[in-house]
């Protein structure tokens, strides 16, 4: 077994009336977890980062959910339910292009509007337990992901990896990273060139700390080495995760990974996004109409607090940016492996996971009543 979160503490779970969550801000130089107690703390929690990736984001807004249900005064359904939409609305305006964390919030919602309980303390112990499922489900899509990815990569493969999309960027295990490391476990002898990823550096700090504690051959690259990587023939597919994937197909990814797809079809080289369905917004056509996250400037002009451009210098920095459908050669999920036309491979991945998500909760009823 590889050592990744797993032996240790997930990046996201609750305790004692608190979400917890790894301090990202502080690796590689540190590994502290720290309690978000009220909704406006996670919030801010996730706006700064504190807790980043889409699914992590996604399961730390229903914990969230949680938290607001324990935290609120109401008697009786109605205003629980006014607390719990409230709530919804801090959470998801914290970061922007990640669907996951409005899907989880709208899936606690969800939950908490058509479960008729006999009192309100019942609702609020549904919706910790709903939360948990959405961690705990986290964990096993991105086993099955890294199933059907590491199928698409051959032994001795040179990987292009982009971001942090692994343990830390999940609840454990991870999207892309977890191909990779699911194709470890199998014995391939592959290699990774991780991005460094500026300008918040999630590939040298976090990706980079993940693979080494997990003993997987790479080298950190700065951004700009990729191009040349792939013109030379030192990579033989580029694997990176997403925050929101239209129905058409169209990635939006962190910043820099249009740039990696242009070129890796420039070389022939595969591309491939590793989502949980959770992350398919099929409400969307396609990448044009995904919202971008701007972030704050000092991102640009410092580097661990240290300034490196001039003061007062205008900066635009955008989080994200979409990669047309057409660059990528599949999109792997728990469901599959999604080849064009994705308008319909897409949609079957997301029918078969919603599926699951009703058998899954359907179980849980049934032991919950056989318990008693
Ligand atoms: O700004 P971040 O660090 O939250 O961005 C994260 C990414 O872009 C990841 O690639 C994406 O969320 C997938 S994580 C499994």
């Amino acid at each position: 077994m590889l050592e990744t979160m797993q032996a240790k503490v997930r990046s996201v779970f609750w305790q004692e009336g608190q979400v917890m969550l790894v301090d990202q801000r502080l690796l590689p130089g540190r590994f502290v977890v720290a309690g978000f107690d009220t909704v406006e703390k996670v919030a801010a929690a996730i706006r700064d980062m504190v807790v980043r990736g889409a699914p992590a984001i996604g399961a730390t807004g229903a914990y969230g959910m949680a938290l607001a249900a324990f935290a609120s005064p109401a008697s009786d359904r109605a205003s629980l339910l006014n607390d719990l939409r409230r709530a919804k609305a801090v959470l998801d305006a914290a970061r922007p292009t990640a669907v996951n964390l409005s899907w989880a919030t709208a899936r606690m919602l969800e939950l908490a509007e058509h479960t008729v309980l006999p009192n309100t303390d019942e609702l609020r112990h549904a919706l910790l337990a709903e939360a948990d499922a959405i961690a705990e489900e986290d964990v096993a899509i991105n086993r099955r992901i890294g199933f059907y990815g590491a199928a698409l990569i051959a032994d001795g493969a040179n990987l292009l990896h982009h971001c942090n999309t692994g343990a830390l960027a999940t609840v454990d295990f991870g999207t892309a990273l977890g191909v990779i490391y699911a194709c470890a476990e199998q014995g391939k002898r592959i290699h990774v060139w991780v991005d460094e990823t500026r300008p918040r550096l999630q590939g040298a700090r976090l990706t980079a700390w993940e693979l080494m504690r997990a003993g997987i051959p790479m080298h950190l690259i700065a951004d700009n080495a990729a191009g040349h990587l792939m013109r030379t023939g030192q990579v033989d597919a580029v694997l990176f995760g997403a925050d929101r994937v239209a129905a058409n197909g169209d990635v939006a990814n962190k910043i820099g990974t249009y740039k990696l797809a242009v070129v890796a079809r420039e070389n022939n080289i595969p591309v491939y996004a590793a989502v949980p369905t959770s992350t398919i917004d099929l409400n969307l056509a396609d990448g044009d109409q995904i919202p971008i996250e701007e972030r704050g400037a000092e991102e640009v002009t410092t580097i661990d607090g240290a300034v490196i451009a001039p003061a007062g210098v205008p900066v635009y920095n955008p989080a994200f940016d979409v990669t047309p459908h057409r660059y990528l050669t599949a999109i792997i999920t728990e469901e599959g492996v999604c080849y064009p036309p994705f308008d319909a491979s897409l949609r079957r991945a997301k029918a078969a996971a919603e599926a699951r998500v009703q058998e899954n909760r359907l179980q849980r009823g049934k032991q919950t009543m056989a318990r008693g």
